[in-house]
């Protein structure tokens, strides 16, 4: 995510799959918020919803008001219905980003909304000159194993924990 423009089209993306398969947001979690772009759009989607920036950086804990932790290891005393995680794992060895999707699924109690980069997009469509290139570039299905774990896939970066359930129409799902 880059700018205010694509916060908000997240934002609407989410609150649209969220709010079609009845998921209610009361408890948001933004894993690794950086200046909290998405914090306004997702305000505008759950009104009534408590936002949660949790980040790494101490300088942006300051100037935010976000909580200081990592997704890898941040506990919670309630789960939340909402959890993002944008351009983040991609900064993980393999390791760690292994245990951050677990402590995301422990933290998520309604739909998790993921995105990084892959290997292939890297070859395919990220800009070079505007992406931060000391990442780990990993293929796409070293991802979806490791979400397979604890999440159903809805589509577009939104997954639900497994025990969740939700009726939709087979060709709906998505294919990969
Ligand atoms: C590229 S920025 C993305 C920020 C925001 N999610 C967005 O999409 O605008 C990555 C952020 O993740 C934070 N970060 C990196 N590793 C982290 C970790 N293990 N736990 C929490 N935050 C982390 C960095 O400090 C940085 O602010």
């Amino acid at each position: 995510m880059s700018d205010a423009k694509d916060a908000d089209r997240l934002a609407a993306l989410v609150g649209g799959i969220v709010g079609y398969f009845g998921i209610t947001v009361r408890r948001v979690l933004d894993a690794g918020c950086g200046i909290g772009l998405l914090k306004a759009p997702l305000a505008e989607q759950f009104p009534r919803a408590t936002y949660t920036g949790l980040e790494y950086s101490e300088y942006l804990c300051q100037r935010h008001g976000w909580i200081q932790g990592s997704v890898q290891d941040y506990v919670s005393q309630k789960p939340y219905d909402l959890v993002l995680c944008h351009d983040v794992l991609q900064y993980l060895d393999d390791r760690t980003a292994t245990r951050a999707i677990a402590n995301l699924a422990r933290l998520c109690q309604g739909a998790l909304s993921l995105s990084l980069p892959t290997q292939r997009d890297w070859r395919t469509a990220a800009d070079p000159d505007r992406s931060d290139q000391n990442v780990y570039r990993r293929p796409a299905d070293w991802y979806q194993t490791r979400l397979r774990r604890h999440f159903r896939h809805l589509g577009c970066g939104v997954h639900v924990p497994k025990a969740l359930r939700p009726i939709s129409w087979e060709l709906e799902q998505p294919w990969l």
